[in-house]
């Protein structure tokens, strides 16, 4: 009998203790790189073990771990099936990167499935759910330029991938 009690208060305490600390002390996040983009992957992995060998707990609440899937091809198979293999992981978050062709199929899943994407990739003019841009949109800024200058003629200049996606000139017409 005596035993049971102090099983069960063992028990309670765990708990206890489990949602005082509220938080879990390792969490999974996942990576999601194209094969191309040897750098960024780097970065990620140097960024993660960064945060893990820091000795300071109030710095370093949590262990991370991480998996990384590479991405052969930014076709909608390849996509849904990397992103499967990270969800099934239970990854808190995703970062990564995406492209025109894979942009609208990672960030529907995210927004379905309530997992955070992180990415440096181009902002995307949409507002969307569970996505984290970290490059801000230009739109705003541009357009605000033009107004406060009132300049009626200029020049935009961009990087292919940029330009494709903002087209803040044709919104100006
Ligand atoms: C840990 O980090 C916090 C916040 O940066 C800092 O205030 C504290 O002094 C650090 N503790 C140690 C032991 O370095």
């Amino acid at each position: 009998m005596w035993h049971r009690a102090l099983a069960t208060v063992l028990v309670l305490l765990r708990f206890a203790g489990h949602s005082l600390a509220g938080f879990p002390n390792q969490i999974n996040i996942g990576g999601l790189f194209m094969r191309s983009t040897v750098q960024e992957h780097s970065a990620f992995r140097f960024a993660v073990q960064l945060y893990n060998t820091n000795q300071n707990a109030t710095e370093k609440p949590f262990h991370l771990n991480y998996n990384v899937d590479n991405l052969e091809s930014s076709n909608s198979f390849s996509v849904t099936h990397a992103f499967c293999s990270q969800f099934s992981r239970g990854v808190y978050a995703i970062l990564g990167f995406y492209d025109r062709k894979s942009m609208n199929t990672l960030t529907s899943f995210c927004g379905a499935l309530h997992t955070s994407f992180i990415t440096p990739s181009f902002p995307i003019d949409a507002d969307v759910q569970f996505v984290i841009q970290m490059r801000p949109g230009l739109r705003g800024a541009v357009l605000s330029l033009l107004d406060h200058y009132k300049w009626e003629k200029f020049v935009y200049l961009y990087d292919t991938d940029r330009g494709k996606s903002s087209e803040p000139v044709k919104l100006l017409y």
